[in-house]
């Protein structure tokens, strides 16, 4: 008799610890489940700022004075669909008479050039930037074509 109410105690305790096991796992569960919702909403909703591919490191330094967005001039004029197009050819920016006259169209070979001495290629020009690195150009050059919708084929 003794033995039949050990047991019975001893299975009423092990059900109680279970039930409060059970209830207290299942509350910890929950906070974490509720808040990862968050970040993949507010990841989008910046995305959508950006219109074409997020500039790199390397075009930081071009930002001050050009803008990606078609019709937007700052200190230089627009980058948007540069590839492509003649130097000094946006109608509405004030363009030194060097570069209008440098006779240049856009590629990535010029565009290389340009940027690794401006005022070599286009003596007179107002842009002094110069980029030295090859490395850095590349990257450069390779966001501006992300700026052209219709890449020209290269030459
Ligand atoms: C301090 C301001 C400034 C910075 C920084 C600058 N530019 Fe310029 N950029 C200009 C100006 C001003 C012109 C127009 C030059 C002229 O009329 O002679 C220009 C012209 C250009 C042009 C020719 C545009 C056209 O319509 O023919 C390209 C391409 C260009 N910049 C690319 C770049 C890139 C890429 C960088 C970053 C590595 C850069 N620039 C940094 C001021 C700047």
């Amino acid at each position: 008799m003794n033995k039949t109410i050990s047991k019975l105690a001893a299975a009423t305790a092990t059900f109680l610890l279970a039930a409060c096991g059970g209830g207290g796992s299942g509350s910890s569960q929950e906070n974490p489940a509720g808040s990862e919702p968050a970040s993949p909403v507010q990841a989008s909703a910046k995305g959508a700022v950006i219109p074409a591919a997020a500039p790199p490191r390397e075009y930081m330094q071009c930002r001050s004075c050009h803008s990606p967005q078609p019709g937007k001039h700052g200190v230089g004029p627009s980058l948007h669909a540069i590839l492509g197009r003649p130097a000094g050819s946006i109608e509405g920016f004030n363009y030194t008479s060097a570069l209008k006259q440098s006779a240049i169209v856009w590629n990535r070979e010029t565009l290389d050039s340009w940027l690794e001495a401006p005022r070599k290629m286009v003596p007179g020009t107002r842009m002094v930037m110069a980029v030295r690195d090859a490395g850095r150009r590349a990257a450069i050059l390779d966001y501006l074509e992300s700026l052209t919708p219709d890449k020209p084929a290269q030459e």
